[in-house]
Formats: structure tokens, sequence, C-alpha cells
């Protein structure tokens, strides 16, 4: 069987790897990997190829940034050629960026057999380029490979038939145990940074709701800058998110402020180690959402709905929608420690469990 994997985004490298792993020790199948060239810094692409070992993409189609429609557009045309010419048996998709929807789109129209990875994830905020794209996916999708059981509920609600329906449990969880072992012994982020070990809040933003709206990005720059008077803030900065503080001037009213410390995007491994170390964690990002889960990190998500509501139903998460009454510093002070007993993303096998489906 020969699987083609699209990826193309930060968060994909890193769900690809236990699947791809597990591609590599099976005789059975063969793996061909596209990457779309959507993010292409260094240290938003490469060096997760590098900390993962995945392989060198077979393509790499260097579509880069650009307005949806160019974007998604560029993108579909280079990977139905690539499908055209490698014929695979099944496309892998992953989450509900640009690429995803691009390469879903590409095989369906080819009558290829599309595995749709982090499927049936619903905010329902049709304003969100990310909710547009996994609805559409998972509606031309044959495999659907949810994460949770709401997940799967959310596919079953829209009429997905139930025989292409599994709840296989999170990717990123497989990958956040064996990697994050590997932080803990290897890292050397908190001492490059001179931050100890339950002493500062990991920050990220990245989401166009936030940092595209001058309100939001204000409002969350305002909060930090209060949050800092109570605790160390350090922030990895997404490239969307420093361009628009650049360019609203909010970028030097962050990096002047004692107690907060602006910084390049981590690579994966200085990320989960920051992640463990973090006394609470604020975010808008999906999968760091879940990795503060997985380290057991309070975490608080600055937006107005999550797509991951059992942490809040456990305790591990709590929303702070951007704009609202709602005091940050207040939400991170009153962070205490979720319910450890349930386990709402499966066992870190969710990789072996997809190959093992797509083979049978
Ligand atoms: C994309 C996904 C989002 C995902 C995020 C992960 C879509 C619609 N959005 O958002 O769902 O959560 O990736 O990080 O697919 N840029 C660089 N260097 C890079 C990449 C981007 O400078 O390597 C800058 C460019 O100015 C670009 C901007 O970041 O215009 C946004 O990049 P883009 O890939 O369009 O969207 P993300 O915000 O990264
Ligand atoms: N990540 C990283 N370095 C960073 C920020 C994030 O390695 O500076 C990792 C993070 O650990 C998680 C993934 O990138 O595995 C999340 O990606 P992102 O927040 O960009 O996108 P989302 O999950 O919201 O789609």
């Amino acid at each position: 069987m020969k699987l083609l994997t699209v990826v193309g985004a930060r968060p994909q490298f890193i769900k690809t790897a236990p699947i791809s792993s597990e591609i590599s020790n099976r005789e059975e199948c063969s793996e061909i990997i596209i990457h779309t060239g959507q993010h292409y810094d260094e240290n938003m692409s490469d060096i997760f190829f590098r900390e993962l070992g995945l392989r060198k993409p077979d393509y790499q189609l260097e579509v880069g940034s650009g307005t949806h429609g160019k974007q998604t557009g560029l993108m579909l045309a280079r990977i139905e050629e690539c499908i055209l010419s490698e014929k695979p048996d099944c496309v892998l998709v992953y989450g509900d960026t640009n690429s995803t929807l691009a390469a879903a789109l590409a095989a369906s129209k080819l009558h290829i057999p599309v595995a749709h990875v982090e499927a049936g994830l619903r905010s329902f905020n049709r304003e969100m380029p990310e909710e547009v794209n996994r609805v559409l996916t998972d509606h031309i999708s044959d495999y659907l490979f949810a994460p949770t059981e709401l997940a799967v509920k959310n596919l079953l609600n829209e009429g997905r038939p139930k025989s292409g329906i599994t709840n296989v449990g999170d990717v990123m969880q497989d990958v956040a145990l064996v990697f994050g072992e590997q932080a803990m012994l290897h890292s050397t982020v908190l001492k490059d940074n001179n931050l100890i070990e339950g002493g500062f809040v990991l920050v990220t933003v990245h989401r166009a709701e936030n940092t595209d709206s001058s309100e939001r990005l204000r409002w969350i720059v305002d909060e930090l800058i209060n949050l800092s008077k109570e605790m160390s803030v350090i922030l990895p900065l997404h490239p969307r998110t420093k361009k628009n503080l650049l360019n609203q001037s909010l970028f030097e009213p962050l990096q002047s402020t004692k107690n907060i410390t602006l910084i390049d995007p981590l690579g994966y491994l200085d990320m989960l180690r920051m992640e463990q170390a973090a006394k609470v964690i604020v975010t808008d990002s999906g999968g760091i959402q879940k990795e503060a889960y997985f380290h057991k990190t309070p975490c608080v998500t600055i937006r107005d709905e999550t797509e991951w509501k059992e942490l809040i139903k456990i305790g591990w998460n709590r929303l702070c929608p951007p704009q609202g009454e709602t005091s940050l510093t207040e939400t991170v002070l009153s962070c205490t420690d979720g319910d450890q007993s349930t386990s709402p993303y499966g066992n870190g096998t969710s990789g072996k469990q997809i190959v093992d489906i797509l083979l049978t």
C-alpha cells in the first residue's frame, strides 16, 4: 500500500511523526511525503523534521504565505500533480489548515481515498478559517480518525457514516509522551532563558481571530503587562503575531516590560520542556491546550470557545475570552490542577492504530 502524506504547517510535522514512524516499520506499506511550504522558516519547519527524525519530504511545493484563496489554490494545483504522478492508494491529511483542505480536495476529486487525522473537531464558529477547513475536509474524507468521543459525536451528528469513523485517541499524545522524556533529559531552554521550574507563565498567541483584530491584540498585550506584575511571562512569538504586533505598534510596549521575555519560536523539545516547567500556560493554540494537559500544567485558553471541551470539563483548562470582562491575571492566579483520573485522549498508540486500520 502506497500512502501519501501531506503536511505544511508546524503542528502537522508533529502530528505526522508517530504515523510516519509506524509506516517505516511496516513492510506492507510505503510513504511519500509532500511539504506544501505553508510554513518555511527554519524554526517553523526544518527544526521539526530534524528533532522528530522525519524523512526529508519527497516533494517540497514551496507555496509560502498568501491570502487564503491564493495559498489554497496553489497547493491544490501542485498537490494534484503529485497525486497524478505517484498514484497513491490513500492520501493522509492532518488537522485543519489550508494544507489539509487543499490535499483532501485534490485527492477526493481524483477519487483517491482520503484519511483525516484529527477528524470531528468543532468550534461551531465559521468565522475561523480552521472551522471551514475541518468541516469541508471531514465531508470529503473516507477514513475519519477522531481523537475523542466528542469528535465522533460531532461527525455522527453531521451524518458522516459510522463505518468510516474511529476514535483512535490523539496522535499528539503519542509524540508528547516519547519526546517529553527526551526534552526533560536534553533541553537547556530553562537555563538559557534564566527560568526556574514553576516560576513563569508560558504564553503563545497566533490565531487569526486574536492577531488580526487590533482590539483583541491590544487586550492581550494589556493583560500580559498586568500579569507580568505578578509573575514572569515568556512568549515564543509566532511570525504572524510578531508581524501584527509590529504593525500595531504593540511590540515595543511588550518588549520593554520588565518580567516579559519575547523569544523566537522554539523547537519541539524546548517547547515541551517549557510546557512541563511552566506554572500556567496561556494560549490560543489547539495543540498546546492538549500538551498542557499531557504534562499536567494548568492552562488558560484566550479564545471565546474551544474544540477541546473535555479539558474544560475535567478542570485542566478554562476560557478567558479576549475583549471580555474577565481579567487574565485573576484567571491565571486562580488556576488549580484538574482531574487526574481520566484519560480522554487514548493511550498513546494512535499512530499504530491508524496504520493498522489503513492496512486492513
Ligand atoms: C496556520 C493555520 C492555523 C494553525 C497555524 C499553526 C491556516 C488557515 N491556518 O496559521 O490553523 O494553527 O498555521 O501555526 O492554515 N509566516 C512566516 N514564516 C513562516 C510561516 C508564516 O513569516 O514560516 C508568517 C507570514 O507572514 C504569514 C503569516 O505568518 O503570512 C501567517 O502564516 P499562515 O501559514 O498563513 O497562517 P498561520 O497563522 O501560521
Ligand atoms: N510549538 C513549538 N514551538 C513553539 C510553539 C509551538 O514547537 O514556539 C509546537 C507545540 O508544542 C505544539 C504545536 O507546535 O506541538 C502547536 O502548533 P501551533 O500552536 O502553531 O498550532 P495549532 O496547534 O494551534 O494548530
